[in-house]
């Protein structure tokens, strides 16, 4: 099955083309063609995602990263195509409210043949919906030109099946060719999903159905990693920006549960708790006090202030991560979201998973596909359309607070 997956969920544009082969037992699937715009840049400026501006820039830039897609996929072929009025008329109203990609998109389909493809999955949430409602728009009226039908997808199911895939590690080469597999999942399987907008623990308990077992009360811990970066005045995003400071500082094996020595020491908020929520917008406020009762504090310290803060949050995630272990009885654990691409995370719960649950085996995404991709949607949108989950058009929406559950 050849799937296209269209990903606007937040500040990334992407598209990518996979051939997925296989079933839910074991899949095998090779990224034909892989294409990714950031808006970082030109986020970074307001210190966070502006959703207006990522709508427009999704607006501008699908059709563009769509060819660019297509092309390394080998899938790009030019033929004019004549598009018949009424199909004309129904795509401009598919695509009314996103200005100028009625033009660019009526333009790019009747210079090339369609895609062989069989389906087409997007992102419908959870996200920020004007920037799900381009990718969901685009979806819609590429189905309508090509006459294909549409997975809407979950974007946390999508970083649960990137954790869950492993890469031949002979495949770095170039992305067209790269290849992932799923293979010997034991159920349950315990998601620890940390993103921007995220922070939860999920169970799945038989494939594709889960249950919430904690979340966030306040912050997401991304939202926190960003926060404080700002307090620090490092740049957007701000969670590779604190890692790298922390990362100056930590000690080989320092695995930061003694707490800091200094007098830098910050809370490890909700850790006694019974229960797996979390909560970080203590822990942030605790940064911007330490920062105004020392006002004067100089680069070092502010490595320490770094390495404290990323400290509590990986012990509070392990801790809270290992009770839901112990209640849900998994066998596997995954790490998902943006933040999984955190080294000290990365790092203290492979070595907390072989010494506090050597049964659990620990799935961890490869870096290069932590962080937002369109080749996680088409992971997720391959069993979505393995067991015909498919949606009528008119009726996919974006919901920015779409759950698993
Ligand atoms: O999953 P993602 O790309 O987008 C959302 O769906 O939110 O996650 C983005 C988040 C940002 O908050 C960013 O600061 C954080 O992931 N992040 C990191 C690292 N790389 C990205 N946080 C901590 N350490 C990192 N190395
Ligand atoms: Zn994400």
């Amino acid at each position: 099955m050849k799937i296209l997956a269209i990903e606007t969920s937040c500040d990334e544009t992407a598209i990518a083309i996979l051939e997925a082969q296989g079933d839910e037992t074991s899949a095998q699937f090779t990224v034909l063609g892989d294409a990714l715009l950031s808006q970082i840049d030109i986020h970074r400026e307001y210190g966070g995602v502006f959703p207006a501006l990522a709508k427009r820039e999704h607006a501008k830039n699908l059709v563009p990263i769509l060819e660019a897609a297509l092309e390394e996929a080998e899938l790009l072929h030019e033929d004019t195509q004549a598009i018949p009025d009424e199909t004309r008329a129904e795509i401009a109203e598919i695509l009314a409210r996103e200005p100028g990609l009625t033009e660019a998109f009526l333009e790019f389909i009747s210079e090339c043949e369609p895609a062989p493809i069989d389906a087409i999955a997007v992102t419908s949430g959870p996200g920020l919906e004007p920037a799900l409602w381009v990718g969901i728009n685009f979806a819609k009226a590429l189905a309508r030109a090509w006459r294909k039908p549409i997975v809407a997808v979950n974007h946390m199911e999508g970083h649960i099946m990137t954790a869950l895939a492993s890469e031949k590690s002979d495949s770095h080469a170039n992305s067209g060719g790269r290849t992932l597999e799923i293979q010997n999942v034991e159920l349950p399987v315990l998601a620890l999903l940390i993103s921007g907008g995220h922070t939860e623990l999920a169970v799945m308990k038989e494939w594709l159905a889960y249950e919430l077992v904690g979340q966030t009360r306040d912050d997401a811990v991304g939202e926190a990693f960003d926060k404080v970066a700002r307090m620090l005045d490092l740049p957007y995003p701000g969670g590779p920006e604190i890692s790298k400071l922390a990362e100056s500082v930590r000690a080989d094996l320092d695995l930061g549960f003694q707490g800091s020595a200094l007098e830098f020491a910050l809370p490890r908020p909700m850790i006694g708790d019974a229960s797996c929520d979390f909560s970080f917008a203590g822990l942030k406020t605790a940064v911007l006090y330490l920062l105004k009762k020392n006002p004067d504090m100089n680069a070092e310290q502010k490595k320490h202030i770094a390495r404290e803060f990323e400290d509590s949050v990986a012990e509070v995630l392990w801790k809270k991560t290992s009770r839901a272990l112990e209640e849900t009885g998994a066998k596997m654990l995954v790490i998902g979201g943006g933040v999984s691409a955190n080294k000290h995370i990365r790092r203290v719960f492979t070595q907390k998973i072989q010494s506090e649950h050597p049964d659990v085996t620990l799935r961890i995404p490869s870096v290069t596909l932590t962080t937002d991709n369109a080749i996680m949607i088409a992971l997720a949108g391959f069993y979505r359309a393995l067991r015909g989950d498919f949606s009528k058009a008119d009726v996919i929406s974006a919901d920015g607070n779409r759950t698993l559950a």
